[in-house]
């Protein structure tokens, strides 16, 4: 394993030799958008709350306006965010190489920036799901700040994240173990590698004969898995890693992913 930052002529090389990539990205990867993370949105009035007060399907039934107001609060944050370079970049290797995007990220930024097919493991913050909903859900007008309700049956509406407690959606993460087992690349980006089953799905890419490269501003859990550790903020290193379209296919026009039910 190296750490260098001279690892991304190295990183090129086998990037460029790839057949298939493998990229997990995580929160890292958001940070130059100034997207904030689960605790860093834990400020002002919501400082005095745990994240088990906020993001658990308990504390949804317990007390759903103010776990629907913390998510409220979150989409604005996230609403200001823009892509960055490292973003954009995913979108040209994209457009060079077979690549399975998979993220923990819920800030919907990689479908932004033009990313297609994302596999998103943890959900995404501008999707609503039906607690408990009859198949038939629909909505009356909600009361502002509380989950809006069935007509129907009196099913909430909750924000279409995972939750602590919760298992990952079943099909992202068939879809990820299957690409993970399947690339001969795995790019890690912006990611503590402390949260699984994400964390594992690098090491399910080495056991399967891919190389690991790691890029990370920190040390992180996934380094000892890793054949190359790139100690570099995201934006500014994967452009570099491959060939650059001169003009980046970019969609800043379009909207966030609408909601999903
Ligand atoms: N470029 C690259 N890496 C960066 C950058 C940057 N500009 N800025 C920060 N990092 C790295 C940090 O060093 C850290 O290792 O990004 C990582 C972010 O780690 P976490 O905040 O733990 O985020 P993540 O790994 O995505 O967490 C996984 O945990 O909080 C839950 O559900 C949430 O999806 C999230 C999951």
């Amino acid at each position: 394993m190296t750490r260098d930052t001279a690892g991304v002529d190295q990183a090129r090389g086998w990037i460029a030799a790839a057949r298939k990539l493998f990229v997990l990205t995580g929160a890292g990867i958001s940070a130059e958008s100034g997207v904030p993370t689960f605790r860093d949105a834990l400020t002002g009035l919501w400082s005095q709350f745990d994240p088990e007060d906020l993001a658990t399907e308990a504390a949804f039934r317990r007390q759903p306006a103010l776990v629907w107001q913390w998510y409220q609060h979150r989409r604005e944050l996230v609403s200001a965010a823009r892509p960055n370079p490292a973003h954009h970049a995913l979108v040209t290797l994209a457009a060079q190489k077979p690549v399975t995007l998979v993220t923990q990220n819920i800030d919907g930024l990689h479908q932004l920036a033009g990313s297609q097919h994302v596999i998103e493991l943890h959900g995404n913050l501008f999707a609503n799901k039906w607690l408990d909903g009859c198949g038939r859900c629909h909505t009356v007008p909600p009361v502002p700040g509380e989950p809006p309700l069935c007509a129907l049956c009196g099913a909430m509406m909750r924000p279409g994240v995972v939750w602590f407690g919760e298992d990952l959606p079943r099909v992202a993460r068939y879809r990820a173990d299957h690409a993970a087992e399947n690339c001969d690349l795995c790019l890690v980006v912006g990611t503590s590698g402390l949260v699984y089953p994400a964390a594992a799905l690098p090491g399910l890419a080495k056991e399967h004969g891919a190389k690991v490269i790691v890029v990370n501003t920190e040390p992180s859990a996934l380094d000892a898995t890793a054949d190359l550790v790139i100690a570099a903020p995201a934006g500014a290193c994967l452009p570099l890693l491959w060939p650059q379209a001169p003009a980046a296919s970019s969609s800043s026009g379009s909207t966030k992913p609408s909601q999903a039910s």
